[in-house]
């Protein structure tokens, strides 16, 4: 059975990052797949990479040696068929969780070899999904993240394996907009999106969790 890891990379458990998380495991299960889901910020203390050079020693070629929380994680990101991963848009740029992992997670592959730059011999299907305030169209051509995710989904394409996006933008982002005075914002058109519009991402998230674990990926 195939194994799918798949990480919550926001700080809130039950918001749209999570959900789309969670949606995208179901569909991983519902595809066959066994998944475990990460929450990044319940773990405990963690660090991005500390430049200690210690995977691009022989005896740990491609193999992060940091000790932490997150040394668990990419073990059982290395021994899974296939990675989910959801973060949301934060100042335009992945959380700072997300981008500890990522750095760690990539770094360890890089080999500094113009032969065989990439160490990484185990290739999985990834997601990586982004929710933000911005629309879906500030994804696309000419929008302003278009470059943001094209530079993740290429990165992890090269690294960890073939990436899948989904985006799913204007997000609601609080249960009752009456309680701030966010003049940047119509709380009416946040609900409605959240009614009409983010099932439909769920319902994407499940299909394409469900694709991570169609074969041909696995080394
Ligand atoms: C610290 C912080 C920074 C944010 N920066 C941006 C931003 O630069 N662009 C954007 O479109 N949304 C931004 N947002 C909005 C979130 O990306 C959006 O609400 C997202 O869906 C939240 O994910 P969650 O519900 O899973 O926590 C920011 C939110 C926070 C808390």
């Amino acid at each position: 059975m195939k194994h799918i890891i798949a990480v919550n990379a926001s700080p809130r458990r039950n918001w749209n990052t999570a959900a789309l998380v969670r949606a995208a495991a179901e569909g991983a299960q519902a595809a066959g797949a066994s998944a475990e889901v990460i929450d990044l910020y319940t773990l405990g203390k963690f660090s991005g990479c500390i430049s200690c050079f210690g995977c691009k020693t022989e005896k740990n070629r491609g193999r992060c040696v940091c000790t932490d929380a997150l040394s668990e994680v990419l073990d059982k990101i290395r021994s899974s068929d296939g990675l989910i991963i959801g973060t949301p848009n934060y100042l335009g740029e992945a959380t700072a969780g997300f981008r500890a992992l990522y750095e760690r997670l990539i770094f360890q592959y890089i080999t500094y070899n113009t032969e065989s730059p990439n160490c990484n011999e185990h290739h999985i299907p990834v997601l990586f999904i982004m929710t933000s305030n911005a629309s879906d169209e500030a994804y696309q051509p000419g929008g302003s993240y278009q470059d943001l995710v094209r530079k993740y989904q290429g990165t992890l394409s090269s690294f960890i394996g073939p990436t899948d996006v989904l985006i799913a933008g204007d997000t609601k982002q609080v249960e009752d907009y009456s309680r701030y005075s966010w003049t940047f914002f119509d709380p009416d058109s946040k609900y409605i999106r959240h009614d009409n519009v983010f099932p439909g991402k769920i319902a994407l998230a499940k299909e394409l969790g469900g694709k991570l674990t169609e074969g041909g990926y696995i080394d």
